[in-house]
């Protein structure tokens, strides 16, 4: 059965509100729609946590740049709603830009630290402020125990949780590893956009995000490993954003393994479509190879 879909912000906290009553633990899961399996591993890994969830379904435009792609993202709420009619979903909270945004609205959160680490923040300057005004609202409107977001876009989950926290809302955020195509391609609602041949060069994104990884674990030269993976991912037809290793909290920059746990982070821009990725530098395995070394 489909979800029940609501569409203000009465109704949503009368629902949540009944919910606390009875006792039931709430997780929320923002998303603009256009949902695909990344998506559905939030809402799995919601319902593990909490008795009640809720899905919100917002093209958030104020994350998006005059010359950016609001105009023409999927909007596809039909399918959406059959999507999450397989799953256990209490709630779909899908406001219109005029119940988020009335006549009037004149505040924005201008989130730092994490935000201004010099990743996606150089290139969508304006995309941050845009998510943290918007997550701040649909955290405050849910009054959720546990709020879900995919680590696809990893910076943004670190915006979010430093919201959380320096604000004070009284909210879990929780992380969720990157669903992907079985070629590593991660999933996302802009893969659409891609034409046959760009979709076949797209998973080098994910090799190379690998194979650096793998390297850097291996204790190579931090600089050279990225630089050579730079020229891979140009020579597969993309035009190189950034392909950076960032401490994996802070975002700060790492020179190497030493510095603390390291995250590699990837936009690249191919035809019309411009892709994210990351993933982590597992110290295991230099350990593990350490260890095999000394016997
Ligand atoms: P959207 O791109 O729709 O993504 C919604 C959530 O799904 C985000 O937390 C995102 O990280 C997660 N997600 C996307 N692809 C994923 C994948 N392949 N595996 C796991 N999780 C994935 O991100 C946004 O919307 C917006 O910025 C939002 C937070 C809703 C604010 O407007």
């Amino acid at each position: 059965m489909a979800p029940r879909v609501v569409r203000t912000v009465a109704a949503l906290r009368r629902a949540v509100m009944q919910w606390r009553a009875a006792g039931e633990r709430v997780a929320l899961v923002p998303t603009m729609g256009a949902l695909h399996a990344g998506h559905l591993a939030l809402v799995q890994a919601a319902r593990r946590r909490a008795r009640r969830t809720v899905v919100s379904i917002f093209v958030n435009p104020t994350q998006f740049a005059p010359h950016e792609d609001f105009g023409s993202y999927p909007r596809t709420l039909a399918a959406d709603l059959a999507a999450l009619a397989a799953l256990p979903v209490d709630l779909v909270w899908a406001p219109s830009a005029e119940v988020m945004y009335p006549a009037g609205f004149a505040t924005r959160i201008m989130p730092e630290g994490a935000a201004t680490a010099g990743l996606e923040d150089r290139f969508r300057p304006h995309f941050f402020s845009g998510v943290a005004t918007v997550v701040g609202k649909l955290l405050i409107q849910c009054t959720p125990d546990f709020a879900l977001f995919g680590e696809k876009d990893y910076q943004q989950l670190k915006v979010v949780t430093g919201l959380a926290r320096d604000l004070d809302l009284p909210v879990r955020i929780v992380g969720v590893p990157t669903v992907r195509e079985p070629d590593g391609l991660a999933l996302s609602s802009r893969n659409g956009y891609l034409n046959a041949v760009e979709r076949a060069a797209a998973p080098t994104l994910h090799r190379v995000l690998a194979h650096c990884s793998g390297e850097i674990a291996r204790g190579q030269l931090l600089a050279r490993v990225l630089d050579e993976g730079g020229t891979e991912i140009e020579r597969a037809g993309f035009a190189l954003d950034y392909l950076e290793a960032r401490h994996a909290d802070t975002l700060q920059r790492v020179a190497s393994l030493k510095d603390g746990p390291m995250r590699l982070l990837v936009a690249a821009r191919i035809g019309r479509t411009r892709l994210i990725d990351n993933m982590a530098v597992s110290r295991g395995r230099t350990a593990k190879g350490a260890k095999r070394r000394t016997g």
